[in-house]
């Protein structure tokens, strides 16, 4: 194709000759050039000093940086912090393109997050190879590409962290099983005994506290078994705004006259299906909450209102699925939460609060409840300022209520 043409003067031929490694210098240049700009993955080159000779475009796309911003700069500086698939942050030596460099060999498949100033954390996947020229061993640079993987971490870790709550789930509701026929026994031959005492004896007062203790136990044991849904009662098809209603009072006074519940109820019927003593430790759990994170009183908002929500939500905690919901929130102006709080709320037996003050298992309760029911839960809070709990339930069609009746 590119044969240089025998018959002429030498000097020309050696001209014919140089424009056609010109040539073709340029048209590889170009074909690099298209394959490098189509990659999808991102593509970093460095020297073995760490600077930086070539990057392409999916590389400025993933990272957010300009090639000029890069080019010619060190990779190897702190504005690259780079974390381990655990989040901890990662030894300068162990990064991906300096260890190539440093031990002469290739890696694949690795998973590192990069720290930025304003956004969420970067993960990527990393494939790096030492480049090595023929004869020598140590290499004169190395090449990385990668992928962002941050949406796969995101799922991946959702489902890791449903399947744990759905174990600790099953393994709390099964001791508390067990702890529940162990109670009863407890708590019936103390009564039996009790019963046969004077009134006057001294050691009631022992037995007394027995029979206390034992009664708490028997709370706690059935805030696990709703956990694990292991035990169910009565359904009825009931206005979630008149639940609301009847409790309020009841609900004014286990959080003390300090904070104030306001209810709001919207105008359309708020129909669900639902256990009502389990809607009502919903609200107990969420309003005792709100009032905790405001140590010196203030006010706690209620609502009750519909909602058709058009298209499936992702959420923090799990998927909405597109329907009609009856939406219960409980605001508050307290404390907020850390986002490392705010990730860990509803697994069981996590609790902030000291020893003896929380078990933990509220919020655990009110999801394993909201989920029997159909439903989802959402949270949102800010730090210093206050949380939101959103509860979607399934909304019921207005005249199932005098169906029910008739
Ligand atoms: N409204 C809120 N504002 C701030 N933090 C909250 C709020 N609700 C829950 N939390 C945080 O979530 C943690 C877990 O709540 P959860 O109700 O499950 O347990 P608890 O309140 O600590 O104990 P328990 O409810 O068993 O008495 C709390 O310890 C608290 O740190
Ligand atoms: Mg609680």
């Amino acid at each position: 194709m590119h044969a240089v043409p025998s018959d002429i003067a030498p000097e020309r031929r050696r001209e014919a000759a140089r424009r056609m490694v010109e040539r073709l210098t340029l048209e590889s240049e170009a074909r690099f050039r298209t394959v490098f700009g189509a990659l999808h993955e991102g593509v970093l080159m460095v020297d073995a000093d760490g600077e930086i000779l070539l990057v392409n475009p999916a590389t400025e796309r993933l990272l957010g940086v300009r090639a000029e911003q890069m080019i010619g700069h060190s990779a190897f500086d702190d504005r690259w912090s780079l974390l381990d698939e655990q989040g901890l942050a990662l030894a300068p030596e162990e990064q991906p393109l300096r260890r190539a460099i440093r031990t002469g060999e290739a890696e694949r498949n690795r998973i590192v997050g990069l720290r930025r100033t304003d956004a969420p954390i970067l993960w990527l996947e990393v494939n790096s190879s030492p480049l090595l020229r023929e004869g020598e061993a140590v290499p004169y640079a190395a090449i990385a590409t990668f992928e962002d993987i941050t949406r796969r971490r995101e799922l991946e870790e959702r489902l890791r962290q449903g399947e744990k709550m759905e174990a600790i789930g099953q393994l709390a509701g099964g001791v508390a099983h067990d702890f529940n026929n162990l109670l009863t026994v407890i708590c019936g031959n103390t009564a039996f005994v009790l019963e046969q005492m004077g009134a006057n004896d001294p050691r009631r007062e022992s037995l007394e506290e027995v029979v206390a203790a034992g009664e708490r136990a028997a709370a706690m044991t059935r805030s696990l078994l709703s956990i694990s849904r292991r035990q169910r009662g009565v359904v009825s098809v009931i206005d979630a705004r008149d639940v609301v209603r009847a409790l309020l009072p009841l609900l004014q006074r286990m959080v003390g006259p300090e904070w104030r519940l306001r209810f709001t109820a919207g105008e359309a019927p708020a129909i669900v299906s639902v256990e009502v003593a389990r809607l009502e430790q919903v609200l107990m759990n969420l309003a005792i909450n709100a009032r905790d994170a405001m140590g010196d009183g203030g006010a706690v908002d209620l609502t009750v209102e519909v909602a058709r929500l058009e298209a499936r939500r992702e959420t923090r905690f799990g998927a909405i699925e597109a329907g009609d919901y009856v939406v219960l929130t409980v605001s508050d102006a307290g404390s907020g939460m850390h986002d490392d709080v705010l990730s860990r709320v509803f697994e069981p037996f996590f609790t902030t609060k000291g020893a003896g003050r929380g078990t933990g298992l509220g919020l655990a309760t009110v999801l394993g409840i909201v989920k029997q029911c159909g439903g989802a839960i959402e949270v949102e809070s800010v730090l210093g300022s206050g949380t939101r709990f959103v509860v979607y339930l399934p909304r019921l069609a207005e005249g199932i209520i005098e169906g029910t009746r008739a």
